[in-house]
């Protein structure tokens, strides 16, 4: 079956990865679709929607969307919604796997980190219900038992893919401060061990969020899966991608109901837009999350091998210490490919 993709390259660099991701699963994959649309602040300062309605019918038929990134304001503007937060939403997309590595050749602050974040995606304190009166302001938190057993199934199942690939017992760390929020994350831990139950063949453990958070600074190579509320996994998420060489290496799937929406982790990164300088290794590895969803591990391993190669060559942009382009170091992934 022809698979087809929306690629949404968004602000900033979004317009340099995503077209070079772009060509990397068209190598891979030459039977692929590629629609191309347009989402983000720009389309919005133009529109007045960051995710036009036609923009989205198109990702409602697609197999994949592949999105770049948006340059979000960090005040309220009226009208303005991230897209990425309203795919989220709209097609129910409540697991987001972040898998964090080491490869060859790239510093990092630790070796050998291999571990996948699984984050809710749709509740926790993303439901946006803030209100300010005069001097207080507030927000809810919302937790559910579906919500927390249906990413929890997410993790579970994660792991229990893991122990296959690599052969070896899988770990699931559920992460809460049910100490301090018995009540929510109380919830979403009560949940989470339930489901662990199922899963005998997988050890589990829980850390309060901020002991997890100084572990992975500590010895990140002790964690596998990581199972997490929606803030907690976006800052945890953050951190393990630091330590790990740092954002330009971090891909995302967005999975749930409908179309799943893959994407680099890191932003629009102004500061080096438009000089043909950033990093498309997290929109290529994103693309390897795309392929491995659709049931081609093959391709996904050849495209993570033929990154491990070039970047054994050192021909890697400015972000890694190298002095390749973007143009460049695609140029080399193709060639491996
Ligand atoms: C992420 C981003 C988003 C989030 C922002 C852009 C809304 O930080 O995907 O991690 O907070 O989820
Ligand atoms: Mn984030």
């Amino acid at each position: 079956m022809t698979k087809t993709v929306l690629a949404i390259p968004g602000d900033g660099i979004g317009q340099e990865v995503i077209p070079a991701a772009v060509r990397v699963l068209q190598a891979l994959l030459p039977s692929v679709r590629v629609n191309w649309a347009q989402a983000g602040w720009e389309t919005f300062v133009e529109t007045g929607r960051a995710l036009p309605s036609e923009v989205l019918a198109q990702a409602r038929a697609a197999d994949a969307v592949l999105f770049g990134a948006t340059a979000s304001p960090s005040g309220r503007v009226e009208g303005y919604t991230s897209p990425i937060l309203e795919f989220r939403q709209r097609f129910r997309l409540c697991a987001n796997l972040r898998p964090v590595r080491t490869w060859p050749a790239i510093r990092a602050l630790h070796n050998e980190i291999d571990l996948l974040i699984v984050r809710e995606n749709c509740e926790g304190l993303y439901i946006r219900e803030e209100q300010r009166e005069g001097e207080i302001a507030w927000a809810t938190r919302r937790v559910t038992q579906k919500g927390s057993r249906r990413v929890a199934e997410v993790a579970f199942q994660q792991a229990a893919h893991r122990a296959r690939a690599r052969g070896r017992v899988s770990k699931v760390t559920i992460i809460h401060k049910a100490n301090v929020l018995n009540v929510t994350d109380g919830l979403f831990r009560e949940v989470a061990l339930e489901v662990a139950r199922a899963y005998p063949h997988i050890a589990t453990e829980e850390r309060l969020v901020d002991a997890a958070a100084m572990l992975l600074v500590q010895s990140p190579q002790q964690f596998d899966v990581l199972l997490a509320p929606n803030l907690y996994g976006d800052i945890l998420s953050d951190e393990a991608a630091g330590l790990a060489g740092g954002l330009g290496l971090a891909p995302s799937a967005n999975i749930g109901e409908g179309t799943p929406v893959f994407e680099p982790v890191h932003g629009a990164a102004p500061d080096i837009a438009g000089q043909g300088i950033a990093n498309p290794m997290a929109a290529m590895l994103s693309v390897a999350l795309m392929l491995e969803t659709w049931g081609y591990p093959a391709l996904a391993q050849r495209l993570q091998d033929a990154l491990a190669q070039v970047l054994l060559t050192g021909r890697v942009t400015p972000d890694l210490g190298g002095a390749a382009t973007t143009e460049e170091f695609t140029q080399h992934v193709l060639q491996r490919l």
